[in-house]
């Protein structure tokens, strides 16, 4: 086990610069997860982990050591990839000793270790086959065990799902988690799935054009995003964003109009804001309400989808650029085609300036 450091990392290829000066640190036994929009840099910043690629500028540390040009195999780290990359022509046993043997490690030490990985991630069954007589799942499982044969000190783990079906993704990602308690490793993993992000994480990692956005707990995250970025990348259906003119300014505490909201006092500080201020209010689907309704502010209801366990409401007309959408429990009564009102929880909006940054909430105020 170890704690991995990256300090002012940095990564460029040719003349673009890719990694711009990411400052993290990866506790000893923690699970984080890098999340961000395609090209952003997660593969990038993992294969520097990894020692794939070469660090340009900056440091990388894995627990007290500076790592920046030890070779992948002097590291520490096992790396599992999206596409399983298992040598077709070797057995499951062949695939995770493979490392081992490569390593110089005896005989029976292989051995040893081959079957106790295989124990965990329950391959023994398919010890003798290739992979092609192997399901998606249980490659990705092979592949896992391949590198966790040599009990590396950290994992890395870049989209290991993608290629799985939905139900298979859902099991594995149980295995994942489950694998992680069990042994208390140090997991770094990429994905683009907001479920696998949410649910396995200790820690997420936004990443945004090579930057870290916001670093949290998914629970931070999707309460108190920092910035417009993530509120609108965290959680799905995503965010719904309005716009929002300060009424009155700060002295009058937060008050924000809102077209088809009317006037809505918020719990944000608007200090540092002026009277007119164009504001950004983000609202989530279930934090977003219909009413019956009433005259003014009417909104249609233009789409109605039922997904079992909860109802989605799409509304016309549309505000800025955004479709909204109100998320409820199923079952629902709302038809295609109805008028209603909106109304929003005030306690759960958030409010963005006009260069993106959350407004924080009032601290006083809210006590008071
Ligand atoms: N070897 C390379 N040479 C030049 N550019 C590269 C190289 N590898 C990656 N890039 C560029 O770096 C950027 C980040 O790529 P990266 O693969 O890290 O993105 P990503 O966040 O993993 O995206 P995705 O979600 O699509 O996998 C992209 O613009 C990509 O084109
Ligand atoms: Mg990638």
């Amino acid at each position: 086990m170890a704690s991995v450091t990256l300090e002012k990392l940095n990564k460029t290829f040719g003349s673009t610069h890719i990694i711009k000066d990411v400052d993290l640190r990866v506790g000893n036994g923690e699970f984080v997860v890098f999340v961000g929009p395609s090209g952003c840099g997660k593969s990038t910043l993992l294969r520097l982990i990894a020692g794939l690629e070469s660090i340009s500028d900056g440091e990388l540390k894995i627990s007290d050591d500076v790592v920046n040009d030890l070779p992948p195999r002097e590291r520490g780290v096992g790396m599992v990839f999206q596409s399983y990359a298992l040598y077709p022509h070797m057995t499951v046993y062949e695939n995770m000793a493979f490392g081992l043997k490569l390593a110089k490690t005896d005989k029976q030490g292989i051995e040893q270790r081959v079957m106790n990985t295989a124990r965990i991630l329950q391959l023994e069954e398919l010890l003798h086959r290739k992979p092609k007589e192997l399901s998606g799942g249980q490659r990705q499982r092979v592949a896992m065990g391949r590198a966790m044969a040599r009990e590396p000190r950290i994992l890395l783990f870049d989209e290991p799902l993608s290629n799985l079906d939905a139900s298979l993704r859902v099991q594995m990602r149980n295995e994942i988690a489950r694998l992680h308690h069990r042994l208390g490793s140090t997991m770094i993993y990429v994905t683009h799935d907001q479920v696998e992000a949410m649910t396995l994480a200790d820690k997420i990692v936004v990443l945004r054009d090579g930057r870290i956005e916001q670093v949290g707990s998914p629970q931070t995250l999707y309460q108190q995003p920092a910035t417009k970025f993530v509120a609108g990348f965290i959680g799905s259906p995503t965010m719904n964003f309005m716009p929002a003119e300060l009424v009155g300014g700060a002295e009058a505490g937060c008050r924000v109009r809102a077209p088809g909201l009317g006037e809505l006092p918020l719990l944000q500080d608007a200090s540092g804001q002026n009277a007119g201020a164009e504001l950004s209010l983000g609202v989530r689907p279930e934090h977003l309400r219909l009413a019956e309704a009433d005259g003014e502010n009417a909104f249609e209801i233009v789409n109605v989808e039922y997904l079992g366990n909860e109802v989605y409401v799409y509304l016309e007309p549309r505000v800025g650029d955004t479709l909204l959408i109100h998320r409820s429990e199923a079952p629902s009564d709302w038809q295609v085609g109805q008028d209603v009102a909106l109304r929003v929880d005030v306690e759960h909006a958030h409010l963005f300036d006009a260069s993106d940054r959350a407004l924080a909430i009032a601290t006083q105020r809210h006590a008071a």
